[in-house]
C-alpha cells in the first residue's frame, strides 16, 4: 500500500500503446533474462547508480539513461557497472523503442521483484538525457551519518527514511574487492530480497558477512535505528515502504507535480 504522499498524481508523459506493450514484453525478457544471469545486484545497482546522482537543487543527473556512457561507468563509484551495460545491450536491441532510461529502471523493478522482493510501481516515459551529471555525487561508504543526510536529504531530496529503507537493497548482492575495496556480502542469501540485511546489522559484525561504514552508521543514529530495529522486526513493514522508495528514487527529476 502506497501512502497517501505517493499516492500524490504526477504529471506522467503520455506514452503510445506501442511503447506500453514493448515495456511489458521487455519486463517478461528481463525476468528470465535476470534470473538466468543472476545478475539481480548488479541490476539494482545500475538503477540506483543511475537515478542517485539527481540533484534537486540543478535538477541535473538522474535516472537519465547517461550510464550508458564510458563516462560514467568510469566514475570512481561506478567501477563494475560497465558488466551491467554491456548485459542490457542485447535486451536494449530487441526493444529499440524503449529508453535507457526506462530500461535502467525497470530492470531494477524486476530484479528486485524476482528475487523475491515486493513490486515496486514502474512509470514509462523518462528520456535519454545526452551528457553524464558530473563525478562525485554517489554516497562514499567509509562516511557517516552526516554524509548520508548531506547526499539523500539534501541533493537528492529524499527523506532520513528513504536513507534507511533504501538501504535494506544491500539485501541483495556483495562488495568485490577489485571494485570498491569492500569483500563480501551482507547477508547469507544475496540472491534472495527479504529484511535479513536489518536482522544481520543488529546482530553486529559476523565472519564471512560485511558491514560497510555507512550500513554501522545506521544503528548508531537516533533517527535511523528505530526503523532499523522496526525492518528487522518487520519484513512487511520493509517490503511497503521499501517500494514507496524505490519508486521515488527511480523518479527523481520525472514528472515533477
Ligand atoms: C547508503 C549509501 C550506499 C553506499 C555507501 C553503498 C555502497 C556500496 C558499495 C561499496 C558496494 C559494493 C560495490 C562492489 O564492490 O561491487 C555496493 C553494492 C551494492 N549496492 Fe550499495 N550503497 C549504498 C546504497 C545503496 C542503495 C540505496 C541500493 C539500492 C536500493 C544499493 C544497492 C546495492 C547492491 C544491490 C549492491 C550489490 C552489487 C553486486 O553484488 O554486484 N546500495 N554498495
Amino acid at each position: 500500500m502506497l501512502s497517501e504522499s505517493a499516492k500524490m498524481v504526477k504529471n506522467y508523459p503520455v506514452v503510445s500503446e506501442d511503447y506500453k506493450k514493448a515495456i511489458e514484453k521487455c519486463r517478461r525478457k528481463l525476468r528470465g533474462f535476470i534470473a538466468e544471469k543472476k545478475c539481480a545486484p548488479l541490476m539494482l545497482r545500475i538503477a540506483w547508480h543511475s537515478a542517485g546522482t539527481f540533484d534537486v537543487c540543478t535538477k541535473t543527473g538522474g535516472p537519465f539513461g547517461t550510464m550508458r556512457h564510458a563516462a560514467e561507468q568510469n566514475h570512481g563509484s561506478n567501477t563494475g557497472l560497465n558488466i551491467a551495460v554491456s548485459l542490457l545491450e542485447p535486451i536494449k536491441e530487441q526493444f529499440p523503442i524503449i529508453s535507457y532510461a526506462d530500461l535502467y529502471q525497470l530492470a531494477g523493478v524486476v530484479a528486485v521483484e524476482i528475487t523475491g522482493g515486493p513490486d515496486v510501481p514502474f512509470h514509462p516515459g523518462r528520456q535519454d538525457k545526452p551528457e553524464p551529471p558530473p563525478e562525485g555525487r554517489l554516497p562514499n561508504a567509509t562516511k557517516g551519518c552526516d554524509h548520508l543526510r548531506d547526499v539523500f536529504v539534501k541533493r537528492m531530496g529524499l527523506t532520513d527514511k528513504d536513507i534507511v529503507v533504501l538501504s535494506g537493497g544491500h539485501t541483495l548482492g556483495a562488495c568485490h574487492k577489485e571494485r570498491s575495496g569492500f569483500d563480501g556480502p551482507w547477508t547469507t542469501n544475496p540472491l534472495i530480497f527479504d529484511n535479513t540485511f536489518f536482522t544481520e546489522i543488529l546482530t553486529g559484525e559476523k565472519e564471512g558477512l560485511l558491514q560497510l561504514p555507512t550500513d554501522t552508521a545506521l544503528i548508531h543514529d537516533p533517527v535511523f535505528r528505530p526503523l532499523v530495529e522496526k525492518y528487522a522486526a518487520d519484513e512487511d513493514a520493509f517490503f511497503a515502504d521499501y517500494a514507496e522508495s524505490h519508486m521515488k528514487l527511480s523518479e527523481l527529476g520525472f514528472a515533477e507535480d
